[in-house]
């Protein structure tokens, strides 16, 4: 590995739609276990920068080397089976199907060679259901859970992968400050019981401080800090990329002073 346990590279990534540098020469590395924070306001280019690395979209220049291999040039699929995969921002249940459906699909598309066999397929999606904690739910149609449901399927849906590192895109979106914090809590459960590594995607920066190892920052589809939560929480281009200069002078002042 890229020296000390690093799993996954992004290396001068960059994606330009037109005229628009979505993601632009943004370079970063994730060691095994860890989460990542990656934080920015809207189009600052996060959920652009997911799907390169996962293969959804092809990227204008750069690299992404995961576990020693260049992976971006290969499919989705392919990246899914190596073990790296991602939610979706706009969560993507099969309608029509159960809970323990929409996982099961997930488990028989995995990693594992065993799960095609759709007894072991059915084992594994029953443990992650129950892990996650939607065994009580896991015969409901996905249209009759509530959002905070919604979004715990979704990732016991990709958990059922088997991956090793996961994107997770705003999968707090819409949950209020105690579904969020139940979600941080199953996160970091789950982080530990599957020797996972996550890549925490987020808008809100407050939601990312109490779970990130490290946090990258992204304004503008460039790389703008990177750092420990408490040196990016005071930094004052993330201030001024989330707030406006006029705050980002405010803070600089006081820092003077202080
Ligand atoms: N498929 C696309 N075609 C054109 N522009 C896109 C596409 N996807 C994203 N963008 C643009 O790229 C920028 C970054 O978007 P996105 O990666 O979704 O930001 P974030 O996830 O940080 O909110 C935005 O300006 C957005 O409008
Ligand atoms: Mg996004």
């Amino acid at each position: 590995m890229g020296g000390n346990n690093t799993i996954l590279k992004i290396m001068n990534l960059s994606k330009h739609f037109g005229a628009l540098k979505a993601v632009d020469e943004v370079s970063f590395e994730v060691k095994k276990g860890e989460i990542i924070g990656l934080i920015g306001p809207n189009g600052a280019g996060k959920t652009t920068l997911t799907n390169l690395a996962t293969g959804a979209y092809s990227k204008t220049d750069g690299k992404v080397i995961f576990k020693d291999l260049d992976i971006s040039n290969l499919k989705p699929y392919q990246i899914a089976r190596m073990g790296l995969t991602r939610t979706f921002q706009v969560v993507k249940p099969l309608i029509g199907m159960t809970v323990e459906e929409n996982v099961l699909v997930g488990s028989l598309y995995g990693r594992d060679k065993r799960n095609t066999d759709m007894k072991n397929a059915s084992k594994r999606a029953k443990e992650i259901i129950k892990l996650v904690g939607l065994e009580s739910k896991k015969d409901f149609l996905v249209s009759d859970i509530t959002l905070p449901d919604l979004k715990k399927m979704e990732f016991a849906r990709v958990l059922a992968m088997e991956p090793e590192v996961v994107f997770l895109d705003e999968v707090m979106a819409g949950l209020n400050p105690t579904e969020v914090t139940e979600a941080s809590i199953l996160v970091k459960k789950i982080r530990l019981e599957k020797d996972l590594t996550i890549v925490y995607i987020e808008h809100i920066m407050k939601a990312v401080m109490g779970i990130s190892d490290r946090i990258v920052v992204l304004h503008h589809g460039r790389k703008i800090v990177e750092g420990t939560p408490q040196e990016v929480v005071n930094d004052p281009a993330v201030v001024e990329a989330y707030l406006g200069k006029r705050y980002a002078k405010g803070i600089k002042e006081a820092n003077n002073e202080g």
